[in-house]
Formats: C-alpha cells, structure tokens, sequence
C-alpha cells in the first residue's frame, strides 16, 4: 500500500473494504480510537475554500487525540515564498501526515514526490477521493453490499464525479455518469475506470441522456461551477438545467437514495425539496466525511491496511 493517498487509486478492492470497515468500526466505537493519534500532528493545507473538509480533518483528528494545525494561503501562493519541494521536506520535519487542498493535482505530485510523511488529497482539479470513500461509506449503510448497485451522477463530470467513478469501479459498484456534452468526466480516468469496474464486475456509462440514469439505486449531483471557476450560476443554469436533481428525477429514475457533496446550491443543482426530502443522505455524507478520513489517516500512519 501507497504511503500517501493522492488519486484514491492507492487502494485495490480489498484494501478499500477493509478502509470501510475501520471507518465503520471507528464510528460505531469512538472510544476506543480515542488515542489513536496521540502525539501526532496533521498539517491541513487549503489553497481554496473549505467547511466540510477543513471542519471535519481538524474536529476528526482532535477525535483521536492527534493535533492539527491549518495553513492557508496567508503567507503567500504555494511556491511563491519557497518552492513546493522545500515546502514539502521543511513539514515533513515536524508533521506526521500532510493533508491538501490545491488547485493543481500537479502540486500534489510534487508534495508526495519530496515528502517522508504520507500526503493526503482533500481535493484538486482531478479528484476528491477523500469525499468518495464517505460517500462510499454512507452507501454501504444504506445499501449494504455496494458491488450490488447502481450509482447515477449528474451535472459537472469534474473531481467529485471522476472520484466516485473510480472508487464505484474499484468497489464494484455500477456507475452511470449523466452530464451534458462538453462536460463529461477526463476520457483518460474514464478508461482507467473502466478497466478496474472489468475486474471488479462493474460497468461503466457516460452519456448526456437522463434516461441512462433510470433504474439507478441512488443519484448524485454536485455544484455546476466549481472552486475557481469564473463562470457564474446563472450562466451555467442554461446548459445545466435539464440535470437539475429535482422530485420529477428522482420519480423517473425510480432512485430510493439521493447525495451531495455541498456545498450545495438550492434551486439550481438541487431543489430544496429533494435536498430537505426524505431520500436525502446528504448530512450522513457530511458526517461520514470524518469517520473515512479518520480511518484514512490511521490507515496510513500506521499502516494498519495491508
Ligand atoms: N464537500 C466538500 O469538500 O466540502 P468543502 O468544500 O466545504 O470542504
Ligand atoms: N466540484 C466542486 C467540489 C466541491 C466540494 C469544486 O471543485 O468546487
């Protein structure tokens, strides 16, 4: 196993049930992790905004006795002060686990390349697989065995959904990605996808029809303009509309389960009835962000998935 966890590829089918697992065990049985992390410091690094991830690494790691300690961008752009390797090797002296947030999956190669602690990814351009392992963690106790479903996607093919994708192939999970044209997930994750869902058992479907999402288990959107984008809203409501995970969804396909990853934008890529309704799981994810990253990072420290 990987020492650091940057695509979520780090993982084969096992290792990941055996993450869920912890995960589970960890929440259902707090106390007994309680000093799972003692003596231990996390750096949480954010080169863009965060509640969710930065609220639940720091709340979740004080859970298990650890420390940590969250750098943002006042001291300057990552590499603008020193470069990325020298940032990299001076935390590695002091920290035991670097968590971040960057723009750039590159800026993660390169923390991961010159760094002796393990190197976590709470999302990039390409991924956010520390959000796939709690939505994955939130369908197990929903669904059970997950390898028996169904996971429809829609709206903006970016980092949630090429995340979610992976971990649907690595797990089993059938995966259906519903976006409009222009706006599909990397054609290049996509392949990797499909030939880890061949031997795993799943199948793959990216289409721009809303019809490929019926017969879904649970349907999963995100916001339509991601963290640095300049485009607004508004102007995304006119190509996304149509993928608008709405009550007349949710009756079509026939799902019993519906997911957000937040921060959610009522009325546009999500109405509040469906987000309020009783099909939401939309908090149990938020939560369960915790519970998988604290499995994660014991994971990882202490190398206790093999
Ligand atoms: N879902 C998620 O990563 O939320 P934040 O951007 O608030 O951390
Ligand atoms: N796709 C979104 C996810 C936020 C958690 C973004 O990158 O901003």
């Amino acid at each position: 196993m990987s020492s650091h966890f940057i695509t979520g590829l780090e993982f084969d089918k096992s290792q990941a049930l055996k993450l869920l697992a912890l995960a589970s065990d960890m929440k259902q049985q707090p106390q007994e992790f309680a000093h799972a992390l003692a003596g231990k410091s996390v750096v949480t690094l954010f080169e863009k905004p965060s509640l969710r991830t930065r609220l639940s690494f720091d709340i979740g790691i004080n859970k298990l006795g650890g420390h940590a300690v969250y750098l943002d961008q006042q001291n300057g752009a990552m590499g603008s002060r020193e470069s990325v390797q020298d940032f990299a090797l001076n935390i590695a002296t002091w920290a035991d686990a670097l968590v971040a947030r960057v723009s750039s999956h590159h800026t993660l190669e390169v923390l991961a390349e010159h760094s002796s602690i393990p190197v976590v990814n709470s999302l990039c351009d390409l991924y956010h697989p520390c959000q796939a392992l709690a939505d994955f963690l939130t369908l197990q106790e929903v669904f059970g065995d997950v390898s028996q479903i169904k996971l429809a996607y829609l709206g903006e093919g970016n980092n949630v959904c090429q995340s979610l994708l992976l971990l649907a192939a690595t797990l089993g999970a059938d995966f259906v990605a519903v976006c409009p044209k222009g706006h599909s997930p990397d054609a290049q994750i996509v392949k990797q996808a499909e030939q880890i869902a061949a031997v795993n058992g799943a199948s793959v479907l990216i289409s721009d029809r809303i019809e490929a999402a019926v017969g879904a288990n649970a349907l999963y959107t995100d916001t339509w303009v991601s963290m640095g984008s300049d485009t607004s809203l508004e102007q995304a409501k006119t190509t996304f509309m149509p993928y608008q995970l709405n009550q007349a969804l949710l009756e079509q396909t026939g799902a019993s389960t519906v997911l957000h990853c937040q921060p959610a934008h009522r009325g546009y890529e999500i109405t509040s009835q469906v987000m309020d309704g009783p099909k939401a799981r939309i908090l149990q994810q938020a939560e369960n962000r915790m519970h998988a990253q604290n499995a994660l990072l014991l994971a990882l420290m202490n190398k206790q998935i093999v």
